[in-house]
């Protein structure tokens, strides 16, 4: 970086409103992942031991955040329990001697009044949940997690993006590459030049069939994005699948403030989907010093199973 360039990028931070409110929204039905979630909110799902809805949360405190806007709905009470504090249960691992989990319990908590929960009554899609939390983000802008994409890799993926925010400030979305005939799965964006460490986007569309979609850098989950956008979520007429999208209200925006995308170093799970879900657990899994090796261990000794089985 030039001195210019870095006087430049100093004086925009300067001026640019930080991001310190991330919205989660945790109002689906889960209906990909029935029978389990007929009475469990499918954000609850652990992987390894911790609920899929905590990943998300971890990742927006790693990146600054300071306040957590849930959109809940029907039957997702459980979440606003969760995070709260469970005077019984200290209560018993006290008397336990059982400190440290006491403590790492503790540690998994987002600070007292840094959280807030408004209600979707009614389920008309990821844009409406985004609108439903307009009031509590108020005129500043805000991330965006969609919890059942995991984010795994050395930083989470809204700490990345928010870098490329600090470089040129409007909105940010964080991409991946998909199979090109996967394109009418995902949000997908057009790749414009490139800025610091990301691209202008050119054009954004949901779940295009793969001729008619832009580029396969589809939008992972991750979101940083203006306060305007409510207005226009608000008047959102329904798009792809009958739903009030939050992409069509992108591209509405981008018709007067700038749209960058960074693709993200690690990789996302997408623990909405089964294979993403049991995916997601043995990543993580083998991540961890106390299970590793026999995790891994299982695992060989099935795949040679199943070889054996192909073979015979
Ligand atoms: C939503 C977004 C889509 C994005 C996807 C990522 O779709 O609308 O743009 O690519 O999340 O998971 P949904 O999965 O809710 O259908």
């Amino acid at each position: 970086m030039t001195k210019d360039e870095e006087t430049i990028l100093i004086e925009r931070i300067g001026t640019m409103k930080k991001v310190r409110k991330a919205v989660i929204p945790v109002a689906g039905l889960g209906t990909r992942f029935l029978p389990a979630t007929k009475s469990m909110p499918k954000e609850m799902l652990p992987v390894v031991d911790k609920p899929v809805v905590q990943y998300a949360v971890d990742e927006a405190l790693e990146a600054g955040i300071e306040h957590i806007v849930f959109v809940t709905g029907r039957n997702k009470a459980v979440i606003e329990d969760y995070f709260d504090l469970h005077p019984e249960l200290v209560g018993t691992l006290e008397q336990a001697g059982k400190v440290e989990q006491i403590k790492s319990l503790e540690s998994l908590l987002p600070a007292p009044g840094a959280t807030s929960f408004t209600r979707q009554q009614a389920p008309h899609g990821l844009g409406h949940a985004v609108w439903c939390a307009r009031d509590i983000v108020g005129d500043e802008p805000f991330a965006l997690l969609l919890p059942d994409m995991v984010s795994f890799g050395k930083r989470g993926c809204l700490a990345e993006i928010m870098d490329l925010y600090e470089q040129t400030s409007g909105n940010v979305i964080a991409v991946e590459q998909c199979d090109p005939n996967e394109t009418n799965k995902y949000g997908i964006v057009g790749k414009g030049p490139e800025v610091g460490t990301g691209f202008e986007v050119t054009a954004m569309v949901e779940k295009p069939a793969p001729a008619k979609a832009p580029s396969n850098y589809y939008i992972n989950g991750r979101y940083i994005l203006q306060p305007e956008i409510f207005q226009l979520l608000g008047t959102q007429k329904r798009g792809a699948g009958g739903e009030i999208q939050l992409t069509d209200a992108m591209v509405r925006l981008a018709a007067s403030q700038a749209f960058f995308a960074r693709p993200f170093q690690g990789r996302m799970f997408d623990c909405g989907s089964k294979e993403g879900f049991i995916q997601a657990n043995v990543a993580f899994a083998l991540k961890r010093a106390d299970i590793r090796g026999s995790v891994l261990d299982a695992i060989r000794e099935m795949v040679a199973e199943q070889d054996h089985v192909v073979a015979a």
